[in-house]
């Protein structure tokens, strides 16, 4: 069968390392066996208050990193969801299929939306968008962090239903989670997921951080109580998670890790992690700055956009041909 992945980073927030664990370092390494579609959702960001400057600038930031971190637009298409308004349309066919309780169920609105007065009916059918996303690409294979298992679940859910009661029409894809990297945790609490909206700025590393705010942040991270560098989530959860991010950023498996630093204390271990996290993100760093307000980056864009209209289009007229809707 022929492999197509899909995926994108919200431009909500600066871009942290969770994101760059959980998904951008793995876009990187499946462009070479995938037909690969990176966009930016920015439709989805919009789901919740955002200053429009804002907006426009991360959204040029996210399609930066993708670039910078090794993406090639010459063989993957990278694009703004805005920019294809099959993804807006398909959704709204989705919807029709999509039922009030079932996306009343899904964790991340429920949490998004926990004590605000009044949240935008957008947050709430957000997934649905997320599934027009994938389906209209008919992407086999979606790599994402651990938070999104849901919202595939949904989406797998909605194209079976699709074809059971249309006709088949939609691949039903599989998420592609990764063992190490797809749950990066907080460096001041091990049990919330690093996140760009923890208001405790030392709690995350941004990959724009300069080298000595990178380096002050992993040594203020927080470790356990018994001092071996060793990987176990239930009674060692803060060091298991520097520990990933290492594997994530040197690109070694954890035993190889514990080995080296085995008999060492925690201090060894967080000034190399410092470093290792570092080397890798400076020369991404130094692309991002050359890439993000280039010409050359409007004109990926544009060109990424057209060849995903050219699939997203197939699909959607497909989609609707089959619900009965006339299409010339
Ligand atoms: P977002 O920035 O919320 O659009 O997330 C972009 C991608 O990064 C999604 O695939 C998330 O699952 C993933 N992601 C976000 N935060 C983390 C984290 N702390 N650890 C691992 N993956 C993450
Ligand atoms: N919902 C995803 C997130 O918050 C972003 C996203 C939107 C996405 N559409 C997608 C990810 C399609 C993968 C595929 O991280």
């Amino acid at each position: 069968m022929n492999k197509q992945i899909l995926s994108g980073i919200k431009p909500s927030g600066d871009l942290n390392i969770g994101g760059y664990g959980g998904a951008l370092s793995q876009f990187v390494q499946y462009q070479h066996d995938f037909e690969c579609f990176f966009f930016v959702p920015d439709l989805h960001a919009i789901t919740v208050p955002q200053d429009p400057q804002q907006l426009a600038r991360r959204t040029r930031e996210i399609a930066a990193f993708y670039i910078a971190a090794g993406i090639d637009p010459t063989k993957s298409a990278i694009f703004l969801q805005s920019q294809v308004p099959a993804h807006t349309e398909l959704a709204w066919l989705l919807e029709t299929q999509a039922s009030f309780g079932e996306l009343g169920r899904m964790t991340q609105f429920k949490d998004k939306s926990n004590g605000k007065e009044s949240v935008s009916s957008a947050l709430f059918t957000y997934p649905v968008l997320m599934a027009a996303d994938i389906l209209l690409y008919q992407a086999t294979h979606v790599p994402v962090g651990e938070d999104q298992k849901q919202h595939l679940e949904l989406t797998r859910n909605l194209a079976e239903r699709f074809n059971h009661r249309f006709g088949e029409t939609f691949v039903v894809p599989e998420p592609l989670i990764q063992d190490i990297g797809s749950r990066i945790m907080g460096l001041d609490d091990p049990t919330k997921k690093m996140s760009k909206s923890n208001p405790n700025l030392s709690s995350y590393v941004l990959m724009l951080d300069p080298p000595d705010t990178i380096r002050k942040k992993f040594a203020r991270a927080v470790t356990d109580s018994e001092s071996s560098v060793r990987c176990d989530w239930d009674t060692k959860p803060a060091v298991s998670n520097l520990i990933e991010i290492y594997s994530v950023f040197a690109n070694e498996p954890v035993e190889i890790i514990e080995k080296r630093y085995a008999g060492e204390g925690y201090g060894t271990f967080k000034k190399d992690l410092a470093e290792v996290v570092v080397d890798k993100l400076v020369p991404i760093q130094e692309k991002f700055k050359e890439i993000v307000d280039s010409r050359e980056l409007d004109d990926i864009l544009k060109r990424g956009a057209q060849k995903a209209s050219e699939k997203a289009y197939d699909t959607l007229k497909r989609a609707k041909q089959a619900m009965g809707l006339v299409t010339f």
